[in-house]
């Protein structure tokens, strides 16, 4: 995270680190949407190393123009920045293929042979990333055989460069499998060099929170069980399957595909306590306190403190209709997978005990929305009771918009002009767009960067990840015995099931969009 103190690798002079990029899975879906655009964007401004090279793997037989030639078409379809073909004919010759059947051991040795090969060439010291862009299964198998080949570089003391690997999500299924694949990739990395990804953590306003939470004398006294009512968390997308994901989702679900990673860091950067210092460590140690202050909910707890919804068809205000879950390519006619969830929980802390925190994700919503909204109490005492409009008038509320329309909010009463005294609630606005010139780069952009740069304090450490499905298995071990309410429809482009309202603290309120 730039301008961040953590353990950050000495860089060259204009301030970027040679590196070797090994970028498992080159020809898949992910390297085509994020990480090529990704990679070009910090080309484009300035941000990679003179001494920097690709080298892409996958099993199929390709020649390096073809591989380019693909990398191209994925970063005219998906960057940020326009394509400029002199600097992409320069940046593009040092992408490099190697084919590789990455579950066959005796294949890194000629991987091992191409690195070295390349290291010389382009004078990278030694350092070099692995990035594992694959199906989780083949995680902890490619960690054990880059340590077999002698490539994780565990020893790294004699100058002899840097070696990371970067993992991306669903880190594991459950607790268990989470703990065997990071038994599998300690037992070839160190937990220093492992970078696990969670995009959210990317997210200028994501980091945002931070910001404005730790350099802002105001709001942090506030934070607390004595002035918030209740906090609210929205994770809500529009989109649905698109066409190709239903297989992954039905062995997925919300829960994991959402819940497990994403809402659980936005929970944990809004709760945590103040870090001693903005150091990679401290920020980990503070979200991983309250993760752990999330107690295993019971059955019973589960049935009345979450709702599990799936999508049926539907059509929304514009006029496009969508499919149903059910009817999507890929997905069980019967599924019953959770395209949303919600759910209420209490961080068990000094400084939250008592304050719900209210949490929703889903698929087909009325709208892409991600949000955090801080409930504050009312005024101890109602001065302005018979001021006329005092109906109108909701509690406080502090907004940290995440996306789309990056920025924030508070929301207050204020008098209308007049000669009477009226209230009427205002919005205090914060905008990136109209704050800021520069325009954000990708969550992507600022995670490759870190990684390169040795920075881990946005990825996730072995213990918030098995923290965090301590918690998750609890709800879902509650599911799946039964007993609990079903999947709950509700129609496409709608803000999820009318059951979540169920999950408020008092029912004449609302769930914040
Ligand atoms: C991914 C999930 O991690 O995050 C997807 O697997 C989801 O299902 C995506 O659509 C949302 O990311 P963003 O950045 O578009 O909010």
């Amino acid at each position: 995270m730039a301008g961040i103190d953590g353990n950050v690798t000495a860089r060259d002079g204009g301030g970027r680190a040679a590196c070797l990029f090994v970028l498992f899975g080159v020809t898949g879906d992910l390297a085509a949407r994020k990480i090529a655009p990704a990679l070009y964007n910090l080309q484009a401004d300035g941000l990679l190393a003179e001494n920097f090279a690709v080298l892409g793997v996958a099993r199929k037989a390709k020649s390096n123009d073809e591989m380019r030639d693909e990398m191209r078409a994925a970063i005219v379809a998906n960057s940020r920045q326009p394509l400029d073909e002199t600097m992409w004919r320069r940046f593009a010759a040092r992408w490099h293929y190697a084919q590789t059947e990455a579950g066959d051991a005796g294949a890194y040795r000629q991987l091992a042979a191409r690195i070295d090969e390349l290291d010389r060439q382009y004078h990278l010291r030694g350092n070099r990333l692995f990035y594992l862009a694959m199906t989780p299964d083949t995680f902890g198998g490619i960690a054990e055989n880059l340590g077999l080949a002698g490539l994780a570089g565990r020893d790294n003391s004699g100058g002899s460069g840097f070696t990371r690997i970067v993992v991306e999500k669903p880190f594991g299924r459950d607790l268990a499998s989470a703990g065997e694949l990071n038994r599998q990739l300690l037992s070839a990395f160190d937990e220093s060099q492992v970078y696990r990804i969670d995009h959210y953590l990317g997210k200028e306003t994501v980091l945002n929170i931070l910001a404005m939470r730790f350099a802002n004398a105001i709001f942090e006294p506030l934070l607390n069980n004595k002035y918030v009512e209740q906090v609210q968390i929205t994770v809500a997308e529009s989109g649905g399957m698109e066409g190709r994901r239903g297989p992954y989702y039905e062995q997925t679900g919300a829960l994991r595909d959402m819940v497990q990673n994403h809402l659980m860091q936005l929970l944990a950067l809004t709760a945590m306590d103040v870090p001693l210092r903005m150091r990679a460590a401290d920020i980990r140690d503070e979200k991983l306190k309250v993760l752990r202050a999330l107690e295993p909910m019971t059955p019973e707890q589960v049935a009345q403190r979450t709702v599990r919804g799936q999508y049926a068809a539907g059509l929304s205000e514009s006029g496009e209709s969508a499919c149903g879950y059910r009817q999507e390519a890929g997905v069980d006619a019967r599924s019953e997978v959770e395209t949303f969830v919600a759910m209420r929980l209490s961080i068990d802390n000094w400084r939250w005990a008592g304050v719900p925190f209210l949490l929703r994700t889903g698929k087909r919503m009325a709208g892409k929305l991600s949000q955090i909204t801080i409930v504050f109490r009312r005024e101890p005492i109602r001065l302005f009771q018979n001021a006329g409009l005092c109906d109108l008038r909701g509690s406080n509320r502090l907004i940290f918009r995440v996306q789309p329309h990056e920025g924030g909010c508070l929301i207050c009463d204020a008098k209308v002009p007049g000669p009477e005294m009226l209230l009427r609630p205002i919005r205090m606005e914060f905008d990136y767009k109209s704050s800021f010139d520069s325009a954000s780069p990708e969550a992507y952009e600022h995670l490759l960067l870190d990684a390169m740069a040795g920075d881990s304090t946005l990825f996730i450490r072995n213990d918030e990840v098995e923290a965090s499905w301590r918690f998750i298995d609890s709800i879902r071990h509650a599911w799946r015995v039964g007993g609990l309410p079903v999947v709950e429809p509700y129609p496409a482009f709608s803000w999820g099931p009318d059951a979540a309202r169920r999950l408020l603290p008092t029912p004449h309120e609302s769930w914040y969009v």
